[in-house]
């Protein structure tokens, strides 16, 4: 094992965890030369935001988890970057690879941007030799939505600021990147590993009972999923989401996996007491991937707040409305099934949507199962020559 490259994988959160699976496995396939180790912080850590996944995924158990827990972002990303620190020490592996923009990804590429390896014996490349610190990567680099009140922004501006190798999943994200001075040497322009999660996971995907257990079979109904802090957090702004959804579901059956910020501020405010005797709104707990990618499959539309589900629905030519002013995946728009919506049009973009009048959009390029082999062969091709 001493004579292969090590690879960190890092996973922090629910979204991290389906795009590190492909490349652990693009990265096992190469297990001559590549070793993975899974670096799980523990930014998500209940069994529904974060085990089910792995379970889901097929994926080993962490090498390592952090257990930093939920935080003030400056809490969450200090204890990160200290527990991150100590492990990246003792395993000094070649390479890190970072994922998506949550604070984990922040937190990690700095640690390893200003680590210094000391007696270091175990690195098999120039780059580690010469700078005493990891290579970084950073997959789904250079999306931008030019909102820094977004935590996310900050953390994708840093971190892509920081990586010596950046892999984007479309050409807008490689525009970014270089307004921002990173040189186009750097950039790799490869599709999306969640892609490659989807299409695995496709049979699994189908033979999952979910709609079944939930009263759904032959009934036509929309997803909603809603996280931001710019949502939920404001308890007027969630009052009047649910009234807007409380209208939609006279028309058609919505189903709602509430995420755990999302429900405190419910159940805070008591806000899902109205909707608990509406049975055309089913309020369940967070769902596995399969069971969440199973209902999206048989769904006519999906609202929401997420990035990763306006490129899934994108991908699977379902409607999305994404309740936000802007977008960092503006692909998904421009070229897919997605579009942004004010609250006060939602019940109108819903009706368009039921009535047929919807575009059909196309699949961006390179989204098509294969970006984790095609990031494993430039590193491979890349890393002895850097
Ligand atoms: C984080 C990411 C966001 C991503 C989202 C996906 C950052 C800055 N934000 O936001 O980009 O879209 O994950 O879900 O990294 N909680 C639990 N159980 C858990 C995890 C969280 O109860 O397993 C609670 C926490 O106590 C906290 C709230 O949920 O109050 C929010 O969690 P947090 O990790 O702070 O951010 P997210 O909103 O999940």
């Amino acid at each position: 094992m001493n004579e292969k490259i090590r690879i960190f994988l890092v996973a922090g959160a629910r979204p991290n965890f389906m795009k590190i699976a492909p490349l652990f496995r693009a990265i096992q396939m190469n297990s001559d030369s590549l070793y993975p180790i899974i670096i799980h912080t523990g930014q998500h850590y209940d069994f529904n935001m974060s085990d089910s996944f792995f379970i889901d995924l097929k994926m080993p158990k962490p090498d390592y988890f952090l257990g930093v827990g939920s935080g003030t972002h400056a809490q969450q990303t200090a204890r990160i970057m200290i527990e991150f620190e100590k492990v990246l020490l003792e395993e000094q592996p070649d390479i890190l690879i970072v994922v998506g923009d949550v604070n984990s990804t922040l937190a990690c590429s700095i640690v390893a941007s200003k680590i210094e390896y000391l007696n270091n014996n175990k690195c098999h490349i120039p780059f580690v030799t010469r700078n005493k610190r990891p290579l970084i990567v950073h997959v789904e680099a250079g999306l931008r939505s030019f909102d820094r009140t977004m935590p996310e922004e900050i953390n994708r501006i840093v971190t892509d600021s920081l990586s010596d190798i950046l892999f984007t999943t479309s050409d807008d994200a490689d525009d970014n990147l270089i307004n921002e001075g990173i040189s186009q040497e750097k950039i790799y322009c490869v599709g999306n590993v969640m892609i490659d999660t989807l299409e695995t996971m496709k049979s699994d995907i189908h033979q999952c009972t979910i709609t079944t257990q939930i009263g759904l079979v032959n009934v036509d109904y929309g997803v909603v999923t809603l996280h931001r802090p710019s949502n939920v957090d404001s308890l007027e702004n969630l009052r009047d989401i649910m009234q807007v959804l409380s209208a939609i579901s006279n028309k058609i059956n919505l189903v709602f996996p509430i995420h755990p910020r999302t429900r405190k501020q419910l159940e805070k405010n008591s806000l899902s007491i109205p909707l608990k005797s509406n049975n055309r709104i089913k309020l369940i707990e967070p769902l596995s991937y399969k069971e969440f990618m199973k209902l999206l499959f048989e769904s006519k539309f999906v609202i929401t707040d997420s990035g990763g589900l306006q490129e899934e629905t994108t991908y699977l030519g379902i409607p999305c409305l994404t309740l936000r002013p802007n977008t960092e995946r503006p692909i998904t728009i421009t070229q897919g099934t997605n579009e942004l919506v004010d609250l006060s049009d939602m019940e109108e973009k819903v009706n368009l949507i039921m009535e047929g009048n919807w575009k059909n959009g196309s699949v961006p390029e390179n989204w098509d199962g294969k970006t984790a082999h095609r990031i494993v062969s430039i590193l491979l091709g890349q890393i002895t020559t850097m």
